[in-house]
């Protein structure tokens, strides 16, 4: 991934657009345990990643929008006051976020805005929800707009699902817009209240990324909320009229089984598992039990592995090899699967010599070079210095 001195954004940009900006960021993120819950109205426990998207903005008089992706070399431009259609490239993410900010009422001007991640698209840490948030974000600034982060966040998630067709739950954007630096945040997805979880000096935790990113994810990802939704459907009547799978509890999940085709019935077995995990392993990180939020992380995979189906041979092979290396409490996929990141909590000692354990281990394995990291939770969005 690049640097954020891989690129002087300020000097870009009024190379471009002849003109100073003004400069914000907005953070991936990387999810501790509570996988598939969010759009299960359930509980998730991410941090913010100090790898960013950077937006660099000047207002315009007119209602033209043009945006430069200094990463992929291109420029998109769209009027505010045209009909917004979906492009079907990266374009969608920041015409999908311009579009709902308009229809909640935001009175918009038009910008010149350049735009540069550390966060590759498709690597599985919200480089998406990053690039909508920070776009948001700088589009309100300029436009001398009020930023409620909530209602920014509700905004950016309703244009992955709208604009780009990805039903995506609120996590990625919540996180994006709320993060707090030094802590994990324990959100709950149906009050959208959160609780910022320290995280111990004690421990570390390390990304791996894969390189790997299949094609199915964003079809398979529809398709499991879409499971999801039967399954509530299908329990609905027996249990007087639940509405989502956070309502459900496992004793009740197995009382019910014959309800449900074997296939939903180990869709919801997994979000209702995975939410007593989250409030499981938020109690034993404040307890300080290492041990114990590590199997929790390890049963996570598993079921995501097992019961949702969305692992591949490369994250199978990224968890084996971290869940051996020397002082690793747990190791697990984070975010939708299919490829992308996993997350492992490794001991502070031990962190600096795990990506020279795993890392060649994995390229022997497969022959592809990971990017392993130990990531610092940061803020969420806001005014950035380069
Ligand atoms: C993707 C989605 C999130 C969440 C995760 C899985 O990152 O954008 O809303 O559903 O997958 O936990």
């Amino acid at each position: 991934m690049p640097t954020r001195h891989a690129c002087d954004l300020p000097a870009l940009f009024k190379q471009r657009f002849g003109r100073e900006p003004m400069l914000f960021r907005a953070p991936g993120r990387v999810n501790l345990i509570g996988e598939h819950t969010d759009y299960n109205d359930g509980f998730v426990l991410p941090a913010a990643l100090d790898l960013v998207t950077y937006v660099a903005i000047a207002p315009r008089a007119d209602r033209l929008i043009n945006v430069h992706s200094l990463n992929l070399g291109s420029e998109v431009s769209f009027d505010l006051d045209g009909a917004q259609q979906p492009a079907r490239n990266w374009s969608d993410y920041v015409r999908g976020v311009a579009a709902e900010l308009l229809n909640s009422g935001y009175r918009l001007c038009g910008a010149d805005v350049a735009i540069f991640s550390t966060l590759a698209m498709g690597s599985g840490l919200s480089a998406s929800a990053a690039l909508e948030v920070g776009f948001g974000y700088a589009l309100l600034s300029v436009s001398s707009e009020a930023i409620d982060r909530l209602k920014l966040a509700q905004i950016c998630q309703r244009a992955e699902n709208e604009f780009v067709g990805m039903r995506c739950g609120i996590m990625d954007q919540f996180i994006s817009c709320h993060g707090v630096a030094g802590a994990a945040l324990l959100l709950d997805c149906r009050s959208l209240e959160a609780r910022p979880i320290p995280i111990d000096p004690a421990i570390r935790i390390v990304v791996c990324n894969t390189m790997v990113h299949h094609e199915l994810a964003s079809s398979a990802f529809n398709q499991r909320r879409k499971e999801c939704e039967d399954a509530v459907t299908l329990l609905s009547p027996a249990l007087g009229g639940v509405s989502a799978l956070r309502d459900v509890s496992l004793t009740q999940l197995h009382a019910q089984a014959g309800l449900l085709p074997a296939l939903i019935y180990r869709r919801a077995r997994h979000v209702v598992s995975e939410n007593a995990r989250v409030m499981d392993a938020v109690a034993a990180l404040e307890a300080r039990d290492f041990a114990a939020v590590g199997k929790l992380m390890n049963a996570s995979h598993d079921s995501l592995r097992d019961d949702y189906n969305v692992s591949c041979r490369e994250l199978e092979i990224m968890v084996d090899l971290s869940r051996r290396a020397p002082g690793t409490y747990g190791a697990r996929m984070t975010g939708g699967g299919f490829g992308g990141c996993t997350v492992s909590l490794v001991s502070a000692e031990a962190a600096e010599g795990f990506a020279d354990v795993v890392g060649p281990a994995y390229k022997e394995a497969t022959g592809l070079t990971p990017m392993i990291f130990s990531c610092y939770p940061a803020a969420g969005a806001g005014p950035a210095h380069f």
